[in-house]
Order: structure tokens, then C-alpha cells, then sequence
């Protein structure tokens, strides 16, 4: 049986995609590996309906161990299972507090049109960094711009509390301002392949930026760019889990080259998913009808939820982009982190282990 409730953009055929057909993909164990994961993903939908963990632990160190068995303890894959699991973990915790399934009333995203008045700060020092070419600017201080911290506060924190089921507090902010004649070598790889190369989810649960546009963005400006209503597809969540593990953990990088391309082809298929979804999925899924671009007058603001939307944009065709990104902190967070940290100590205590394994050196990983 193939992949059980796979989310439209988990479609990674990468056999069959352009850019991916020359190398040599591991065949081997395909349907005994997707019954596996099948396995995992039921007893882990099961433990989000029923609010325990214990049924779904024992399944995926079973899984885990009968996978670990028919690879021989292969290091590489007893990473990505043993790192998927805390992730897991923390999905778990996420969406158990999630208090609706989208963060957008109507469509994909928050929108705002905040006036300039309350932009003056930020739309000042952004002139300053085009003029020095500055890309990145240090920490923007809310807390030394009321008027916009205010806004904040009352307007979009309200949305993202009721969304995520608690606190939301003190946000992270920076200005990026891009250019095409200055940073487009910084991006151009990501499209050589694949025209829609770096859309991608973010990896944190809690990733629900609010991006302010400081100056008009039209098509060619790189306007935030997102797969309508892709955020309220359920996804499955072990395969994802398997593909942060490598994207995020193993093999970090936003360049899907010709050396991360062989290595993810030698893997079983379970694990050739990607958080760069773009470059792991047909171009041709990205029809004109879904792909968004949100372009958008001085003091337009979106706020969109990374972890479930497939985005991408920011880098500018022809134009140039200014925007303030402000990220929220979230106290749940650490609370995440201990239960995080617990997954992988029981993993280490109790999941599958080898003899074979232990006597491995980590420095045969990737
Ligand atoms: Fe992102």
C-alpha cells in the first residue's frame, strides 16, 4: 500500500522530475518501508485524537527497529528515525494546543493595510540601509517604536494567540532589503532547475511571521509568495518529520545540488521528501491558479503560518524589496523543548538499538 494521506505538495516522485532523472534511485523494500511509515502515521493520528503518546511510542520504535533491521543499523538511517522522533514529539504538542486547523479565517494568509504614519521609524532606516547596500539590519527594537508596537500588540497578536492556544509575547524584528542588481547571485542557483525551486515549508511549528512591506511590491519585487490554501491540507506528519530530519538536522541546506541530489536518491523512498518542497515535487504542480504573489502597497502586512503553508518569494526579479519581518516569541516553546529533550533520552534508553550500531562511528554519517 502506498503512502497513506500524503498532503497534494508530499507528492516526491523525483524519478519523474527533469532535473532528478539522472540519478540512480534506491528501489529496493519500497512497499515494506511505506507499510512501516503507514504504521507510524496511523498510531500518530490516533494519539492526536486521544491526547496519548504511549501507543504511538511503542509503534514507531517497533517500526523504527523492524526499518533499523532491514537496512542492517545503516547510520544514516538510524539518524533520521531517531531525530524524527522528537520532532514528532513536538508536532504532537503543537497541534494538540492548536485551536483551529488554519490560521487565516478566509484564505491563506492575514492581511493588513497599516497606515504610513506608523512606519516612519522603520521605513526611515530602511532608506538608510539601501543607501550603505545593507541586505540584513541589526535587531529592530519595537519596544523604541510605540506607535507600530502598539499596532502589533493589539492587532496581530490577538490572531496568533487564538490560532496556536497560548502565549504569544515580546517579537523578534529585522529589516531585509534586497535588491535584484546587488544579491541576485545569492538566489539564482535556486531557480536554475526548477522554477519554483525554493518554495518550502519552515521547519518550526511556531513559525508565523508578519512580513510589512516598507515600499511598494510589485510582481518583479519579489512579493511573499505562497500555494493558496495549501496550509489546509493535512499533511503526513512522520514523512515530514523524516524529511526535517534530513533537510534540517543531516544535511542543511537550502541548495538542493547535484552532491545532495545523489545522496537523498541512494535513500529509501520514505525518506525522499524535502522541506524544500519545491525542488522535491513536479514544476507543473504550481499551476497559475494557486500560486499566490502577494504584491502590495507601502504598509501592507501578512502574516502567514510557514510550518503548513508551501511559500517562497522575497527575491526580486527585476525590482528591489524592503520589509520589516517581525517573529513572535512563544513561552510554550520551552516547554517543547523539555518534552523534546525527554524523546530523545527515552529514544536513546529505549529505542531500537544494535550492537552493530554502537560500535559506529559518527563520523561515517554524511
Ligand atoms: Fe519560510
Amino acid at each position: 500500500m502506498p503512502l497513506a494521506n500524503l498532503h497534494p505538495f508530499q507528492q516526491f516522485d523525483l524519478e519523474r522530475i527533469p532535473s532528478w532523472r539522472d540519478f540512480e534511485f534506491n528501489k529496493k523494500n519500497t512497499e515494506r518501508d511505506e507499510n512501516a511509515a503507514n504504521d507510524m502515521e496511523a498510531a500518530f493520528q490516533r494519539a492526536l485524537r486521544e491526547g496519548s503518546l504511549r501507543d504511538f511510542t511503542s509503534t514507531y520504535f517497533g517500526r523504527a527497529r523492524e526499518i533499523l533491521e532491514r537496512y542492517h543499523w545503516e547510520p544514516v538511517i538510524y539518524e533520521i528515525l531517531s531525530e524524527a522522533f522528537p520532532r514528532m514529539i513536538r508536532f504532537y504538542l503543537f497541534l494538540r494546543r492548536r485551536k483551529r486547523s488554519s490560521l487565516a479565517v478566509q484564505g491563506s494568509c492575514h492581511t493588513w493595510q497599516i497606515p504610513l504614519s506608523l512606519l516612519i521609524h522603520a521605513r526611515g532606516l530602511a532608506e538608510e540601509m539601501e543607501k550603505n547596500g545593507k541586505r540584513v539590519s541589526e535587531y529592530y527594537a519595537l519596544r523604541d517604536d510605540p506607535p507600530l508596537n502598539r499596532w502589533v500588540r493589539e492587532n496581530v497578536r490577538p490572531v496568533i494567540e487564538s490560532y496556536v492556544g497560548s502565549r504569544a509575547i515580546a517579537p523578534h524584528a529585522h529589516i531585509r532589503v534586497v535588491n535584484t542588481e546587488s544579491f541576485s547571485n545569492t538566489w539564482d542557483y535556486m531557480y536554475k532547475d526548477h522554477p519554483f525551486g525554493y518554495y518550502h515549508w519552515d521547519e518550526l511549528c511556531h513559525s508565523i511571521p508578519l512580513i510589512i512591506y516598507l515600499r511598494d511590491v510589485s510582481i518583479s519585487d519579489g512579493p511573499y509568495s505562497y500555494i493558496e490554501g495549501s496550509d489546509r491540507s493535512p499533511q503526513n506528519l512522520t514523512i515530514r518529520a523524516f524529511a526535517q530530519a534530513i533537510s534540517c538536522k543531516l544535511l542543511i541546506t537550502d541548495k538542493i545540488d547535484t552532491a545532495h541530489k545523489k545522496k537523498l536518491a541512494a535513500l529509501p523512498r520514505i525518506f525522499r521528501a524535502g522541506e524544500m518542497v519545491g525542488s522535491h515535487v513536479d514544476p507543473a504542480l504550481f499551476t497559475d491558479g494557486i500560486v499566490k504573489r502577494a504584491t502590495g502597497v507601502a504598509g501592507t502586512a501578512i502574516l502567514a503560518d510557514g510550518f503548513s503553508l508551501v511559500h517562497g518569494g522575497g527575491h526580486p526579479s527585476g525590482g528591489r524589496r524592503s520589509a520589516l519581518f517581525i517573529a513572535h516569541r512563544y513561552p510554550r516553546n520551552r516547554l517543547m523543548d523539555i518534552w523534546s529533550a525527554a524523546a530523545r533520552k527515552w529514544w536513546q534508553l529505549r529505542g531500537p538499538r544494535s550492537t552493530a550500531h554502537s560500535r559506529l562511528s559518527p563520523s561515517r554519517i554524511w
